[in-house]
């Protein structure tokens, strides 16, 4: 099986819609799956999950989309500065007001986790376990620094053995990384990457009988520039749109 794997949409439509083509072009995946964080940040989130539902595209639930279904008092967001802070708060108010009850009954539906059996659930054989966060939280940032002692207890927690896979997002950094046997997969994000490339991020996993599973990251251009005038043309704060431009990198709000 080939698994297409995409995470942190963030309501970035433009986004979304190039890595679709960009799988649907290759054609060379089985399917596809999403890992959360479907809203926030960008103008379109009804948008996006009219799109993920047209595709019959299934996956778990981000923070941002648990948070939202459920009108919790902040997104369960991280922040560094006070006007990161400010900011944060101002998109979760932004995209509290503007999804449909439509999309907040999606976003409530996502299931926490799903577990993939690639060749079967009627054969003993490798899992795909997904997860937005950690096992406990979808707030928990899984950061390619964690150690080796906190992945296997992760792994551990979510029932993974050797030759499974453990597939995360949150981050908004694509990482992988092998122990004991266990594969450890940050899918990155498709639209609000922080890693300092502004392309839309996905992963494709293949994995089946035998033989170690390839992880393979892609990016995808799309018109940023076009998303980034879009927020700065809404009631969203334009350094949003500096931050898509610069793939996580800007800074202005510091300054
Ligand atoms: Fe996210």
């Amino acid at each position: 099986m080939r698994y297409a794997l995409i995470s942190d949409i963030h309501a970035n439509l433009p986004a979304l819609d190039s890595v679709l083509e960009d799988i649907a072009t290759r054609g060379d995946t089985d399917a596809v799956y999403h890992l959360g964080d479907l809203v926030g940040y960008a103008p379109w989130p009804n948008e996006v999950i009219r799109r993920l539902s047209r595709d019959g595209v299934a996956g778990v639930a981000g923070n941002y989309d648990s948070t939202v279904a459920t009108d919790y008092k902040h997104c369960g967001c991280r922040y560094e500065d006070p006007r990161q802070e400010e900011l944060s708060h101002i998109s979760y108010a932004w995209t509290r007001e503007n999804v449909s009850a439509d999309t907040k009954r999606f976003l409530g539906a996502l299931p926490f986790r799903i577990d993939l059996r690639p060749v079967g659930g009627h054969v003993a054989g490798p899992s795909v376990i997904l997860v937005h966060g950690n096992q406990l939280l979808n707030t928990v940032y899984v950061t390619e620094d964690r150690s080796d002692d906190f992945l296997a207890k992760m792994a551990s927690a979510l029932g993974a053995r050797g030759g499974d896979v453990v597939a995360f997002g949150h981050t908004h950094k694509p990482w992988h990384r092998t122990i004991g046997g266990i594969h450890f997969v940050n899918t990155g994000s498709v639209g609000r990457p922080k890693d300092g490339d502004w392309r839309a991020g996905y992963v494709v996993l293949e994995i089946g009988d035998g033989g170690d599973p390839v992880i393979e990251f892609r990016r995808v251009e799309y018109d940023v520039d076009g998303a980034a005038r879009a927020i700065e043309a809404s009631t969203l704060p334009s350094e949003f749109a500096a931050y898509l431009r610069s793939g996580g990198q800007s800074t202005a709000w510091a300054v």
